[in-house]
């Protein structure tokens, strides 16, 4: 097996502590190994599963696209507070939105707009290590910078949260959502030239559910039986404060990945939830900043051939065109998964929560059979695939690592282009085009288009050193097939080492300028970003 492979198996597998630390010091050969909290040592599953609250509304507001009409208003403070994320350990100092991490969940109606005020509350200094030499981060910026995004929402270029539209301690910005789009889970998050992956260390996301007439007859289970999950990983100090970890460099302190020790759910570390033996419908939410998880839900703690079956119904854009049973979901950054996870088989018992080399969290089942009058429908929405010919152009997009302009060890860069260089991408609103991603570095990247939704249409092995010999794309093999649950409609996908991975988009809602980035913040941060523009019929 080669290097390649193995680094990405390893990335795959979501590094255990150990590797962690190995990781941590090859990313700070000058300083010593910070003393760290032990996470894996923390008592599992005495703390319950925290249901975020879903966010109130203010009233109504004239609606800005249209003065004779109203439109349901919020207001939604980012505030730095306390939270205890493990009985035994201290309060941690968070940010986020309403001061709760996840932030409370909006919940909208397709085609009922609404218009948001993000207000910024915070501290005027970070409380992690800014990156002066990243691009929007210079020394002349403000420390505290916010800006919000709501990832997969269709949204003009005006509310979508461009990266140098910060705004600082004691300023808003008022976005107005139009939710002309189906149901499904989107989430929003901090989007801030150069600082967003400590923005999301912090905790600046929650999650913005879309509702429609569809899904509500389909018949899911609902209210009690519909618990978001949220999961990403933190590492923390003794004293319970979350560690980020630096360069060694103090005038550069970026690190090209974070991988916490601890992986959270819903804002705590290990809890349990108390479930009927009946279905659930689980809304799971990748917002960690750089792992991937290979999640299964196991009749034991430790890893166990057993794993229960389960239905994945929809991914980022929507419902899948029918349920999808697997044993094994790989969620990478910024990706959505909409299952159905049925607990009768297991009245009375234990269903654990884990990636390959962690359990998460803990499901404990009652005992006594209560009625489940929700359904799993044997078909969903129907997702027409896009056919090929109808794609105008095809861009070949590459994904690589390049020495840094300021001498630092590496920048990856989408396409050889850094983030101020002239706009490239410049599709033409309503049309289709095919967009390639050739994977030059080690790593998988989930990388992540705003404002459209695309279907995947393959991943495919080429040979890379023919590839950086020639520049010629030479396949090793037949593409990889699909499985059932990428068939729906995606806004962040997967891009694997050694392989064109192929989307195809159609350029629908607006014009205007928005980004496409790696989800992985800290690429993104470097430089692993871009406008692109969508641009008149
Ligand atoms: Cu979830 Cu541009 O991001
Ligand atoms: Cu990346």
């Amino acid at each position: 097996m080669g290097t390649t492979r193995r680094r990405f198996l390893q990335q795959m597998s979501w590094l255990t502590a150990a590797t962690a630390a190995r990781g941590a010091h090859i990313m700070q050969p000058a300083s010593k190994p910070p003393q760290l909290l032990d996470t894996r040592a923390l008592a599992h599953f005495v703390d319950q599963l925290q249901i975020p609250t879903i966010a109130k509304s203010a009233g109504m507001r004239p609606n800005p696209s249209n003065p004779d009409s109203q439109v349901l208003y919020h207001r939604i403070a980012m505030r730095q507070f306390q939270a205890k994320v493990h009985r035994d350990m201290q309060p941690t100092a968070l940010w986020g939105y309403n001061a709760s991490c996840p932030g409370p969940t909006i919940e909208a109606r397709s085609g009922q707009p609404l218009l948001i005020e993000w207000a910024n509350e915070l501290p005027r200094e970070h409380f992690l290590p800014i990156d002066h030499t990243l691009h929007g981060a210079e020394g002349d910026k403000p420390q505290v910078r916010t800006v919000v995004h709501l990832h997969g929402g269709r949204t003009g270029p005006e509310s979508d949260g461009y990266p140098e539209d910060w705004f600082v301690p004691g300023q808003s910005a008022i976005c107005y959502y139009p939710n002309q789009q189906e149901a499904t889970s989107l989430f929003y998050h901090d989007h801030a030239m150069g600082i967003t992956r400590l923005n999301a260390v912090a905790g600046l996301m929650g999650l913005y559910l879309i509702r429609d007439e569809f899904e509500d007859s389909l018949n899911l289970p609902k209210a009690d039986y519909e618990i978001p999950v949220v999961l990403f990983d933190r590492s923390f100090r003794p004293d319970g404060q979350i560690y980020y970890p630096v360069s060694g460099k103090p005038e550069s302190p970026w690190v090209s990945e974070y991988y916490g020790s601890a992986i959270l759910v819903n804002g705590k570390i290990f809890p349990y939830h108390e479930v009927e033996p009946r279905r659930y419908r689980l809304r799971l939410l990748n917002s960690s900043n750089g792992s991937f998880y290979r999640l299964s839900f196991s009749p034991e703690a430790t890893v166990s051939s057993e794993a229960l079956p389960f239905h994945q119904i929809g991914s980022e854009q929507g419902f899948l065109p029918a349920p999808a049973e697997t044993s094994l979901l790989i969620l990478g950054p910024g990706e959505r998964a909409d299952l159905i996870v049925d607990f009768s088989s297991r009245a009375g018992k234990e269903i654990f929560l884990r990636t390959d080399v962690t359990v998460v969290m803990q499901f404990r089942i009652g005992a006594n059979k209560t009625a489940d009058p929700s359904s799993l429908p044997s078909t969903l929405r129907p997702v027409p695939r896009i056919p090929e010919s109808t794609a105008v152009r095809t861009r070949e997009l590459t994904l690589a690592d390049y020495q840094n302009r300021l001498g630092r060890s590496s920048v990856m860069l989408l396409n050889g282009a850094h983030w101020d260089m002239p706009v490239t991408e410049k599709p033409v609103l309503n049309s289709t085009e095919i967009w390639s991603f050739l994977n030059l570095t080690d790593d998988s990247h989930p990388i992540h288009l705003h404002m459209v939704r695309f279907q995947l249409l393959d991943r495919r092995p080429f040979d890379l050193s023919v590839y950086q010999l020639t520049g010629k794309i030479v396949f090793t093999g037949p593409a990889e097939s699909l499985s059932a649950n990428e068939l729906g409609w995606k806004d962040t996908v997967r891009v694997d080492p050694m392989t064109v991975t192929r989307i195809i988009v159609k350029f629908e809602g607006f014009t205007g300028r928005y980004v496409w980035h790696c989800h992985m913040l800290e690429h993104e941060d470097n430089e692993m970003m871009r406008p692109y523009v969508i641009t008149p019929e």
